[in-house]
């Protein structure tokens, strides 16, 4: 058996399943604190009761941790944690962003590191910290991820009272899938820009292990090969008595842990509609996007992974079938009931202004209402087809990317809405797969433990559910288009 972790902004999830065929055999959960700004202690407390949720890891061989992308955890020469982490989520270094484009360049920092940086990323919050709070910046000893810092607590490390290890900083470890979403590592020659780091924070970094000037440069995770084994769970945590090694893995960030646990490969797009709207694939190539749509990430298997996130996804149709009152069967059944196109009635969906195109500061609007058109089978539908277009824009940067698109993986609770299926058919050029409703970044991350026992990446089989019928309806997009470009 092996185990996967997915540490996300809600809560921590865990299965533990057959490494041979991926098949679940138990899972746990536990909740934390959510937020942009957290104390990482609430995700160990949260991982240890999930683990225990699922039945400890005595029977388990290895185990690898996925995490939310971006967050900064910064860590004292005692290992402990100098401030609340900020998240993916958490936009106050907007600013630090627009001033590391103007003081670097766009075009060179997407040529540099694969993408023009947005407040997301864990460059603009180092600069951030350096600019607002300097006293915290002069006491940093490490920069670490979400997932970097879980894995090292499993491995027995972190501060000297609360740790059987000990604060060994130079155990740290990533994966070149979250080291990418930092801002400072290159997906183009596979390590860290140190100048860049320097650059955003105005001290020295040196990668973790690597003895020279110790003391003096901050340490950033060594990172590790997907098949790596970086370590072992320490066994006074979660195996009991019985002696029993469990290898860590390399970990990933969530995006291409997902992609690993749906089994994502050279002509795949995942499109995950939750929260926030993602759109990724798994590309040959790194990409360098200047305009900053695409973001140009490795995923967890050697390859890379395009990425562009929108703001407004799953939202779009809670907020529109509150407004018509009614509950998402009912919203289904209406918007199906309206013709494609929806008699030209177009929503613009930035509900929550926009990331992906860059509108932080849009609104939504309806546009095309007519007395005829203003049905609330019509709304319903423009709804459906307002987030779809708008998720078909990553997809088409993708494409301009130079990866291609032949299959699209539609993942997320929303996409279990019949409409939101038989609508993607028609809005996505390409042939649209949703699979069955899964812990997928969970998944891909036990995958990567049972890559690490056999050396070789698991071919787990991937069940979907019926796929919509290939319907591809140009002129959605096309109306959509024009209004949203006008807009
Ligand atoms: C990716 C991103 C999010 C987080 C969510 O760039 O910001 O998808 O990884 O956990």
């Amino acid at each position: 058996l092996v185990a996967g972790v997915d540490s996300s902004t809600q809560s921590c999830k865990v299965l533990i399943v057959d490494a041979g065929t991926g098949h679940i055999v138990r899972v746990g959960k536990a909740a934390h604190p959510d937020g942009s700004e957290i104390a990482p202690a609430h995700w160990w407390s949260a991982l240890q009761d999930a683990i225990h949720d699922a039945g400890g890891l005595a029977d388990v061989a290895a185990v690898s941790v996925a995490g939310q992308q971006h967050g900064m955890v910064l860590l004292d020469t005692e290992g402990r944690v100098l401030r609340d982490a900020l998240l993916w989520n958490d936009t106050r270094s907007a600013g630090a962003a627009a001033d590391l484009i103007t003081e670097i360049g766009a075009a060179e920092l997407a040529q540099r590191c694969g993408s023009v940086p947005v407040a997301s990323l864990t460059i603009t919050k180092v600069r951030w910290v350096r600019d607002h709070e300097p006293a915290i910046a002069a006491r940093v000893a490490a920069v670490a991820l979400p997932h970097d810092w879980l894995s090292w607590r499993l491995r027995g490390y972190g501060p000297a009272d609360q740790s059987p290890l000990g604060s060994d900083l130079e155990q740290l470890t990533t994966d070149r899938s979250d080291a990418s979403g930092t801002g400072y590592w290159s997906p183009h020659t596979g390590s860290y820009d140190l100048d860049l780091f320097r650059a955003a924070f105005g001290r020295t970094a040196r990668v973790a292990g690597s003895a020279e000037h110790a003391g003096t440069h901050i340490v950033l995770p060594k990172v590790a090969a997907p098949s790596d084994i970086t370590g072992t769970v320490h066994s006074d945590l979660f195996v009991g008595a019985a002696a029993v090694t469990v290898k860590v893995g390399a970990g990933a960030g969530d995006n291409a842990a997902g992609a690993l646990g749906l089994g994502a490969a050279s002509g795949d797009v995942v499109i995950s509609v939750g929260t926030s709207g993602t759109v990724f694939a798994v590309s040959a190539h790194p990409s360098a996007d200047a305009t900053g749509t695409i973001a140009g990430f490795a995923d967890a298997s050697g390859a890379y992974l395009p990425i562009a996130v929108t703001l407004n996804a799953a939202r779009i149709l809670s907020t529109t079938a509150g407004l018509l009152g009614i509950d998402f069967e009912e919203f289904a059944t209406l918007a199906l009931a309206a013709q494609p196109g929806s008699a030209g009635v177009v929503l613009v969906p930035y509900f929550e202004g926009e990331r992906t195109p860059n509108l932080p500061d849009a609104t939504a609007s309806f546009h095309g209402l007519s007395i005829t058109s203003t049905t609330r089978e019509n709304i319903a539908r423009a709804s459906i087809e307002g987030m779809l277009c708008g998720l078909a824009g990553g997809l088409d940067a993708i494409k301009a990317s130079g990866t291609a698109v032949e299959r699209v993986l539609l993942i997320g609770g929303a996409v279990q809405n019949t409409a939101v299926q038989i609508v993607a058919g028609q809005v996505f050029d390409a042939l649209v797969v949703v699979p069955t409703p899964g812990e997928y970044v969970a998944r891909g991350a036990a995958a990567q433990a049972a890559w690490l026992l056999t050396g070789t990446r698991p071919d787990w089989a991937l069940e979907t559910i019926a796929a919509p019928p290939a319907d591809y309806r140009p002129e959605i997009l096309g109306q959509y288009r024009a209004v949203a470009g006008a807009a």
